[in-house]
Parts: C-alpha cells; sequence; structure tokens
C-alpha cells in the first residue's frame, strides 16, 4: 500500500512519519519511509539546488522540473519496487505537493502540471493520501520556532502559503475516497491516534 502525506508548513508531518511508520510495523508489515524531495542519491542532490537559500533566481518553471526530476528517480528507484515487493511505502510529500505548491500557490495551470505529473510518476498514485490541516499562521510559527531547518521555500509570502492550504483542501474534496483531512492543530498523540484509525480503516477496506 501506498500512503502519502501532505500539508503545509509545520503542519507536523516529519516528526508523525515515522511515528506512523512504527505503528504500521507493529500490525506486522514492513514498512519503507521517504521523502520528497529527495529520497535517492540522485534527488537529494536535487533538493539541495531547489531548497539553497542562494537560488533566489530559481524560476517557477524551473522549480517545477526540478521536483519533477527528483520525483521521477524516486518512483523507479524506490517506490516501485518496495511496492513490487509487498511493502508498505509512506512517502513524506508527492505528487500533491505540485498541485498545491505550484498549481495554487504559484498559479501555474492545473492541466499542464497534471500532465507533468504523469510523465514523472509513469502515473502511480497513492492508496491513500493524510492531509495534516493546519492555520497557516500556525504552521509558520511552529517552522520558525525550531520545528525544522528553514529553507528558501518558506520564505514565500503568508498569502502564497495560504493558496497553499486553501488548494490541498480542493484537492481532498475532488478525490474524498483517496485523501483524508486531519486537523493538525491539536495535540501531535491526537493527531497521531487519527493518522493510525485512517490506516487501518483502509487497511479494512482493501487488501495490501
Ligand atoms: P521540506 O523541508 O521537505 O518541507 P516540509 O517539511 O514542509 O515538507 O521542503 C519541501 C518544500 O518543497 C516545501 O516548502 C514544499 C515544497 N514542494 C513543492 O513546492 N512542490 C513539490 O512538488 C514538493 C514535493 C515540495
Amino acid at each position: 500500500m501506498f500512503i502519502t502525506l501532505e500539508g503545509p508548513e509545520g503542519s507536523g508531518k516529519t516528526t508523525q512519519l515515522p511515528r506512523l511508520a512504527e505503528y504500521i510495523r507493529t500490525l506486522g508489515y514492513d514498512v519503507l519511509t521517504t521523502r520528497e524531495p529527495g529520497g535517492t542519491p540522485i534527488g537529494d542532490q536535487i533538493r539541495s539546488v531547489i531548497t539553497g537559500m542562494k537560488n533566489t533566481a530559481m524560476q517557477p518553471r524551473t522549480e517545477i522540473l526540478l521536483f519533477q526530476a527528483s520525483r521521477a528517480q524516486l518512483v523507479e528507484e524506490v517506490i516501485r519496487p518496495s511496492l513490487a515487493a509487498g511493502k508498505f511505502v509512506l512517502c513524506d510529500r508527492y505528487a500533491d505537493s505540485t498541485l498545491a505548491y505550484q498549481g495554487y500557490g504559484h498559479g501555474l495551470p492545473q492541466e499542464d502540471l497534471r500532465w507533468l505529473l504523469r510523465f514523472a510518476t509513469g502515473g502511480l498514485k497513492p492508496d491513500l493520501t493524510l492531509l495534516l490541516d493546519v492555520d497557516v499562521e500556525v504552521g509558520l510559527q511552529r517552522r520558525q520556532q525550531g520545528g525544522g531547518e528553514w529553507n528558501r521555500l518558506d520564505a514565500y509570502a503568508v498569502a502564497f502559503h495560504q493558496r497553499v492550504r486553501q488548494g490541498y483542501l480542493a484537492l481532498a474534496a475532488e478525490e474524498p475516497n483517496r485523501w483524508l483531512v486531519i486537523d493538525a492543530s491539536r495535540p501531535q498523540d491526537e493527531v497521531l491516534l487519527d493518522l493510525q484509525r485512517a490506516v487501518r480503516d483502509r487497511l479494512n477496506s482493501k487488501s495490501v
């Protein structure tokens, strides 16, 4: 089963992902965790180009293509082989991040992005996408108060991050069977319980 975690900055994905993975292991499954951009040696190099604070001249189209390059490598090198080996794959961000950030955030045409995403992923879609939804100001504040590295992309204006959040909610509404929206403003342990329940429910309704 292929599960992705999505959400705006400071939504807690990166903290929750290993905890959710640990829980799925206790259910007896082999779990692989990964993240975007990055997740492979080539992808990690692309990641440092994307997030590097000195790359302020980066154009939105350049950024999009770099995200897709990292993703294509991750899908072929890690995700597909792991799924084929019967593993659970848990990914911190995936194609929906492009629709939310580059589409809703930067206003690039959804139709073009969807074509690019099909190309980059070879059509591989998650079985379940968990959206950790949090107020933009709260998320950015968490981020600045030591919730991880502060990178070039975090520095976009608050209005940008607000469009990203609304974009995520619109994507979730479009495909309610794949997405689950979780209120991530609550204490982490409560959020984790919801994530665990979502996975259990999905396992009960589908064989892995
Ligand atoms: P990262 O440090 O991984 O942030 P987070 O902990 O919030 O996931 O940086 C990833 C950044 O890249 C984040 O700002 C979202 C952005 N992003 C896109 O804009 N498009 C994409 O397709 C992906 C995968 C990420």
